[in-house]
């Protein structure tokens, strides 16, 4: 299972992929916004950091448009991902851009097993299911990843699940129990999954107890 980052805060990428933690990014207007910086510039500097894929969405919703935008991004750097949203526009995007471009591309904005299904028959890379979303709703999102599996296992589809809209540790855990190709997490909810009250016990009775033996290592 891969595991990306949902931010645009580089400093943040940086200390996450030293950890072996980052296997691509994912961004989106709003997380650019949050950056402060210009979605060129930022874009750059993250593909400089991960080899991965890094998902970059256009703003257009016209196809036209869209196809000027994913041209300007795809030539940021090799590993950018385009991100379209999963409208007729943006599938149509897509096809071309993967068909034409050869270049990856993650639909997002998916919160229907039949939406997941079309972007699957229009070649996406990548499907961006948002679990958090759904539950704000009231309904279940990981429900909504275990469709998509199974429709995509029916019919052999390669479009990867990139369970996206991760709010919690659980979140994570039951996107791997379920099989999803990718999560992509704020850094927060990465870092929380090494947690565990039991490991800051032992490791603190531990290193009492050596330091009762007055031993070094080394
Ligand atoms: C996915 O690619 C989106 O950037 C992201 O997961 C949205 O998450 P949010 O619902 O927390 O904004």
């Amino acid at each position: 299972m891969k595991f990306f980052v949902d931010t645009a805060d580089v400093k943040e990428i940086r200390e996450l992929n030293e950890l072996g933690l980052v296997d691509g990014v994912t961004t989106n207007p709003s997380l650019i916004l949050k950056s402060g910086g210009n979605i060129a510039d930022v874009t750059k500097e993250i593909c400089s950091i991960v080899e991965g894929p890094v998902s970059a969405e256009v703003v257009a919703t016209e196809y036209a448009q869209m196809m000027k935008e994913a041209e300007v991004l795809a030539a940021i750097a090799d590993n950018v991902c385009i991100k379209v949203p999963l409208t007729l526009d943006g599938l149509r995007a897509c096809k071309t851009i993967r068909t034409e471009m050869e270049r990856m591309v993650n639909v997002t904005l998916c919160f229907s097993a039949n939406q997941a299904l079309l972007a699957a028959k229009a070649g996406a890379s990548f499907i961006s299911p948002f679990v958090g979303r759904l539950d704000d709703t009231g309904l279940d999102g990981m429900e909504l990843i275990s469709e998509i599996r199974q429709i995509y296992d029916n019919f052999d589809f390669d479009t990867e699940i990139l369970v996206a809209s991760v709010r919690t540790v659980n979140h994570i855990k039951e996107a791997a129990l379920i099989g999803a190709d990718v999560i992509t997490a704020p850094p927060a909810a990465l870092r929380a999954l090494v947690k565990h009250p039991l490991t800051d016990k032992g490791l603190e009775a531990f290193l009492a107890d050596w330091a009762k033996t007055g031993q070094k290592i080394g």
